[in-house]
């Protein structure tokens, strides 16, 4: 994970640089360092804590040429001596550093006992810096590629070399983002810290590494052959990745569905055909994904199996990699993903490729390693996604999965009740967020130990999702499961003390829904229902009720998830959790 902004240029690049590390704070949070160059001098300030702190160091200070980075650990526990930028030994070179380089341990045992170099660090991210003060003769762009040929994993660098007035980056594995502006370069994770400054990027393929100096920018291979590149424009603005007067990004995001939703469809669901995936042959349909983008492809599955009659299966890519997947050409492998950087997706796309599958994403992250390493698919355009807890990309994700429905269907009736049902949605969930008693209900259950969240048929990994949420950001354990496996065993966990969150849409499996809440409530468990309709029996079982609008089918799980990401923010903000940057998380897990 890790966060990386850096600044080439004419402006003090320190206050630019704090304000891109903040944007990138969603990346980790564990420390936070700055180089800065000048005078052929490399200064370095680092913190264990936030970008607060890190600013109240840095006060005063000015450079042309600084970079920064924000740390998610991996290699040595969060501290002052682990937090980047790191130095050589002899103090002329400075890396931040995002990724995992796989043999440091090899390279920095060679270092010390046959060259005598010292380390100060656990990380494994010095070695880098080390590496190119051992190849350093005076072409420090030189020094830099010989390190890249010993270095083996995942990394994107960028080095400064007090003695040169230059900026090095390579990217393999880990994105990097060029911002060009006139006689102006930015280095980032992603373009989101140098926004306000330009729109105009190149983002760094495999194995490409840009140098920066007064002439200007060259992208290269790591041989050192100049590449072309072509200038890209990111399709949102400044906006886009403030607050908007919202407390936290989170509570933003949850509002923003209406339009994200709108987003992903609009342009689509009338030219369905002009979706790109190749679909002649396919026999068989397989989701990779992680976290809340799993449960998503959960939900694609019931509604792809249901309305198309194609076989779905939903991995999670940490496994499916490792396990020697049964994968033939007539699969078409999907990476769900909202950020286009989660490593175990991405390995599970290359796999899939190399053992001749047709691969697809289903990404937010325009640009991004997923998106570039499939080549065709849908994107979400649900704009920058910042809040930890994903809840708008998961919205976004199930419209993906019913446009994709709608491409492998040739039924026009399908598509045309799902076009009209689609264009009604946005206001639909416009009015829930308007009018909810949500928050209240979270104060009734702040202090509960235990949550269980249950659903049926489409709604079951909407639970699971829900519980997830509760989870990841009020540290309150919780378990979503499929209400009809709650008697082979989770209801040995429901007491008087127990809330349990019921999904209770009126469909095909409403009944026994109902007869999941009988079996709590005769256990004295307290009930908050979230359904589409008041009954009697709803009534008579519950303690709290939330009403969402009645929706088609497949449309379910975005207005019942709502209730459910709301429950979660507002639980955790009774309990004063860091909600945007909840303990242990980062936002793109792009290590294994
Ligand atoms: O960017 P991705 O969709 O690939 O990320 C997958 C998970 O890391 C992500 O959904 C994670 O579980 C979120 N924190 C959930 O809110």
């Amino acid at each position: 994970m890790c966060g990386i902004s850096a600044y080439y240029g004419k402006e003090n690049g320190v206050p630019i640089i704090l304000q891109g590390l903040q944007r990138l704070e969603y990346r980790g949070y564990d420390s936070a360092g700055l180089a800065l160059l000048k005078n052929n001098e490399i200064e370095i300030i680092k913190t264990k804590g936030k970008i607060t702190e890190l600013k109240a160091l840095a006060e005063g200070r000015s450079a042309n040429i600084v970079m920064g980075h924000t740390r998610w650990a991996t290699h040595g526990e969060p501290n002052y001596i682990n937090a980047h930028p790191h130095s050589s030994a002899d103090n002329s070179i400075a890396i931040v550093h995002n990724g995992i380089i796989e043999n440091h341990a090899e390279l920095r045992k060679e270092l010390q006992e046959k060259y005598n170099y010292k380390f100060t660090s656990q990380t494994d991210s010095e070695v880098i810096a080390q590496l190119i003060q051992f190849f350093y003769k005076g072409d420090f762009e030189e020094a830099f590629r010989k390190m890249l040929t010993k270095i083996e994993g995942a990394f994107g660098i960028v080095a400064l070399h007090k003695d040169h007035k230059q900026m090095l980056c390579a990217r393999k594995g880990s994105p990097l983002v060029l911002g060009i502006k006139e006689g102006e370069y930015f280095i980032a994770s992603d373009p989101t810290p140098f926004l306000e400054y330009t729109k105009e990027v190149i983002y760094l393929n495999e194995k490409q590494m840009a140098v920066i100096d007064d002439t200007g920018y060259k992208v290269k291979d790591f041989n050192g052959f100049n590449l072309t590149t072509e200038l890209e424009t990111v399709p949102y603005g400044i906006e886009a990745i403030q607050k908007g007067g919202f407390e936290h990004y989170m509570l933003k995001e949850i509002f923003e569905q209406p339009e994200t939703i709108l987003n992903c469809f609009r342009g689509k669901i009338r030219h369905i055909d002009s979706i790109s995936i190749k679909k002649e042959n396919i026999k068989r349909i397989i989701f990779v994904c992680c976290g809340t983008s799993f449960y998503a492809a959960l939900v694609g599955k019931y509604i792809i199996e249901k309305t198309v009659n194609l076989p779905v299966s939903v991995e999670y890519a940490s496994e499916f990699r490792y396990r020697q997947p049964m994968l033939f050409p007539t699969d078409l492998v999907i990476a769900v993903s909202q950020s286009g950087e989660t490593a175990d997706t991405l390995e599970a796309i290359r796999l899939s490729k190399s053992l001749g599958c047709n691969v697809a994403g289903i990404v937010n992250v325009t640009g991004s390693s997923i998106a570039k390493e499939c080549g065709q698919g849908i994107y979400l355009h649900a704009g920058p996604e910042i809040g930890v807890a994903s809840t708008k990309a998961f919205s976004s994700q199930i419209i993906a999965f019913i446009l994709l429905s709608m491409y492998f269907s040739q039924n026009p009736y399908f598509r045309k009740e799902v076009i009209e049902d689609l264009e009604e949605l946005p206001a639909k969930v416009k009015a829930f967020l308007q009018i909810q008693n949500i928050q209240s209900i979270a104060e009734k259950y702040k202090h509960a130990k235990f949550f269980m969240y249950m659903g049926r048929d489409i709604n079951y990994p909407v639970a699971r999702e829900g519980a997830l949420k509760l989870k990841e950001i009020s540290y309150i354990p919780a378990e979503g499961y499929a209400a009809g496996e709650m008697k082979h065993g989770p209801i040995a966990l429901i007491d008087e003390n127990t809330p349990s969150v019921f999904i209770v849409t009126k469909d095909s499996v409403y009944e026994k829904v109902i007869s999941n809440m009988e079996e709590v409530k005769c256990r004295k468990g307290k009930i908050i229902c979230i359904c589409d309709e008041i009954t009697e029996e709803i009534e008579r079982l519950t303690n709290d009720i939330i009403l969402v609008p009645k929706v088609r089918w497949e449309l379910t799980p975005i207005i019942n998830v709502l209730p459910l990401q709301l429950l979660a923010y507002y639980i955790a903000k009774a309990n004063g959790r860091e909600i945007d940057q909840p303990r242990n998380l980062a936002k793109a897990v792009t290590v294994e």
